[in-house]
């Protein structure tokens, strides 16, 4: 047998379920062996004293993305999957961004074509559906499908991205048709217009009040509203970046009923409040994503939710916008907060973050911190055993990772553009070391190494044959009355 390509030597591998000591060897990118005293490889990387972690999967970030308002994220492909390799990442779902009157083939066309450029760490894409009209639906998404796409997006709410509760059933339909996970913004449109209306009528127009503007009650009704339409059609769903206690009870319950639904939160809502917006002048802008930064108590509901399963992810919901007339200040320098574009930078923060507040600060512990930011990701979003674990045919996208360095994060830009960081100023224990992807560093001591265009494409297939029967779902038939039987 050759000798491995790579040992990495003596580190503590850990994965959802254990912790353990081993060398791991690897051949061709993948881990080939698990074990003690592994033979020489080729080349030795020396884990002692670190941990072995799978490389981060961070299943919502918005790289180079159009927003339906005019703007595109301030970092490329490039910048995006840098920093998300500093921070641990080996894969990233961003988006195929469709938008109303175009064509999903050809904004697919021109994502894979920005990502196959760029990308340094390996990547799936979600299919954002803003106009789900028929030939979308009937015409472009199947070979789309063919092509390896499997999990689509769609919202509730911005103006010219929400769709109706008919076309949300359409997508279900769609997606119930082909087998695909549908990822769902849940806030109610009506709401968040209303309020923010009224708010500026009154002069409340300062980043702090983008908080009060999107109701708790209108994420509760978004989420329920989109468990209720998926139901009706028995097709699951994933509720993305939850941010209330209600909300995520909502889910609570659901899944108690049975439906196939399941949720994610994110970084920002499990350690930044809505105090973070409440500061001087437009500064708070920096702090604007939505659903907004919600209260400690909800914090603590999101932590207990990802405790017992409710939720099962934890993402970045990467949107970084920079703080000038390209981003937060399009709208002039002292916009109101409705003028404020949405979303804050998360990619390379994600891990070290999440890995002080769950493992240093003893949340949660090592285990479920791969199984919440790696292992569940990859599951749900059908890339395991491939991505997301440490096992003999995975590939070795690995995280070596120094538990005990303490790195206070500078209030300053970091790789991706947006020229600032929600998280400055914070001091966190836990950093990566090494990164691997498929077995090669992309970062190496710290230093990125990775090269733009070395990220693959991830094809996927549509998820009918997971569904608990084994078997594919049937088409839906309305004259079973099947959501009756439901309800
Ligand atoms: O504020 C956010 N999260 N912007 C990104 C788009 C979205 O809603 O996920
Ligand atoms: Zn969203
Ligand atoms: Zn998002």
């Amino acid at each position: 047998m050759d000798p491995f390509d790579l040992v990495i030597r003596g580190g503590t591998v850990v994965t959802a379920s254990e912790l353990f000591h081993a060398d791991l060897g690897i051949r061709d990118g993948r881990i080939a062996a698990i074990g003690e005293e592994l033979p020489a490889g080729r080349e030795e990387l020396d884990a002692h004293g670190l941990l072995v972690l799978p490389g981060g999967v961070d299943s919502h970030c918005h790289i180079e993305q159009l927003s339906a308002a005019g703007l595109v994220n301030a970092d490329t492909f490039e910048t995006a999957t840098a920093s998300a390799a500093l921070g641990g990442t080996t894969t990233v779902i961003p988006f195929v961004a469709q938008h109303v009157g175009t064509s999903l083939a050809a904004a697919a066309e021109d994502y894979h074509r920005r990502a196959e450029r760029g990308a340094i760490v390996d990547y799936a894409l979600h299919l954002i559906l803003a106009d789900p009209r028929p030939e979308i639906l009937k015409e472009e998404l199947p070979p789309l499908v063919r092509a390896g796409h499997a999990s689509l997006k769609v919202f509730l709410t911005y103006d010219r991205l929400k769709i109706d509760d008919e076309q949300l059933l359409d997508v279900l339909e769609a997606a119930r048709t082909h087998g695909l996970m549908v990822c769902v913004h849940a806030e109610n449109h009506g709401m968040i217009r209303w309020m923010g209306r009224r708010l500026v009528e009154r002069g409340f127009t300062a980043p702090r009040y983008h908080v009060p503007s999107h109701p708790r009650i209108g994420e509760v009704e978004g989420i329920h509203r989109a468990i209720a339409c998926a139901a009706l059609l028995d097709q699951p769903i994933m509720i993305f970046h939850v941010s209330t206690a209600e909300g995520a009870a909502v889910i609570h319950r659901a899944r108690g009923e049975g439906r196939k639904v399941w949720g994610e939160t994110c970084t920002q809502y499990l350690t930044l409040t809505s105090a973070d917006l409440d500061r001087p002048g437009i500064e708070g802008a920096k702090w604007i994503c939505s659903p907004p930064l919600r209260e400690p108590a909800d914090q603590e509901a999101l932590w207990w939710a990802l405790e017992v399963g409710t939720l099962q992810c934890v993402s970045s919901d990467h949107a970084p916008y920079r703080m000038d007339e390209t981003g937060k200040l399009a709208k002039g320098p002292n916009p109101s907060f409705k003028e404020i574009a949405n979303g804050i930078p998360g990619l390379e923060l994600r891990l070290p973050v999440l890995f002080d507040a769950m493992v240093s600060r003893g949340r949660l512990g090592l285990c479920r911190f791969v199984e919440l930011t790696a292992t569940a990701p990859a599951k749900i979003y059908g890339l395991h055993p491939k991505k997301g674990t440490i096992a003999p045919g995975s590939d070795a996208d690995l995280a070596l990772w120094d538990a005990e360095r303490v790195v206070t994060i500078e209030d300053a830009p970091r790789t991706d553009r947006a020229g600032y960081t929600p998280y400055g100023g914070r001091t966190v224990k836990g950093w990566p070391r090494h990164v691997l992807l498929r077995g090669r560093p992309i970062v190496r001591d710290g230093k990125l190494e990775g090269t733009p265009g070395q990220g693959r494409f991830l094809p996927r297939q549509g998820g009918r044959a997971a569904l608990p029967t084994g078997r594919p779902a049937p088409e839906f038939d309305p004259a079973q009355n099947f959501g009756a039987r439901l309800w």
